[in-house]
């Protein structure tokens, strides 16, 4: 059977509230050739970001979302969810809380990339907490998303070594480079077991 035919792509969105340089490379990767999955929305909840100029470069459609009142901007996302089709949502730097309800709504179908070595470091300034408590390695997480800050099921984890005289912004660079390796692979394991 040809390879388009009985094959629809997974549907995804990406929340994003920076760089979005995980979100580039997800995009890199829906665009391969047997990709099981597409990106069908990119949720941002500020405007002046960096992530959202690849939204523009690759035509994706793209929502920002004003957070002011959280009951109100989950009520838009969800909307916006149902709206596109989509099927799966991947967080990548998304700076603000989902609440319990969002979750239940999308229960199972939302993962996140942390940059640390989960359980270890969950919450902010992750490689900086490493290197002051002398650990030898940091590393990424993707995991699922549920009612507790990045405490869901691990999906696939990389460690990357503290280097001495390693700083956060040295070391967070490095672990850039491994998320990027380490979330499409994620996905797909995600996707498999859809
Ligand atoms: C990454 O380090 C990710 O692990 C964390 O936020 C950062 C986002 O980077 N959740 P980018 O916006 O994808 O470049």
């Amino acid at each position: 059977m040809p390879k388009s035919i009985g094959f629809k792509k997974i549907n995804v969105a990406v929340f994003i509230s920076g760089n979005g340089s995980n979100f580039k490379n997800l995009i890199k990767y829906s665009l391969k050739e047997n990709s099981k999955f597409k990106i069908g929305l990119v949720i941002s909840n500020k405007s002046n970001i960096k992530g959202l100029n690849y939204a523009k470069k690759f035509k994706i459609e793209k929502k920002i979302i004003n957070y002011f009142n959280i009951k109100k901007a989950e009520k838009d996302v969800l909307n916006q969810l149902k709206k596109n089709k989509i099927d799966l949502v991947c967080l990548a730097g998304f700076m603000k809380i989902l609440s319990i309800n969002f979750i239940k709504n999308f229960n199972g179908k939302i993962i996140n990339i942390h940059p640390s070595l989960l359980p270890k470091y969950k919450g902010l300034n992750t490689h900086q907490r490493a290197i002051d408590n002398k650990e030898k390695y940091s590393g990424c997480t993707v995991h699922y998303v549920n009612s507790k800050i990045d405490s869901g099921k691990i999906i696939l984890q990389k460690k990357v070594k503290i280097l001495k005289n390693d700083t956060s912004k040295r070391l967070s660079r490095r672990v850039l480079k491994y998320e990027h390796l380490i979330y499409p692979k994620a996905l797909n394991k995600v996707l498999s077991n859809l």
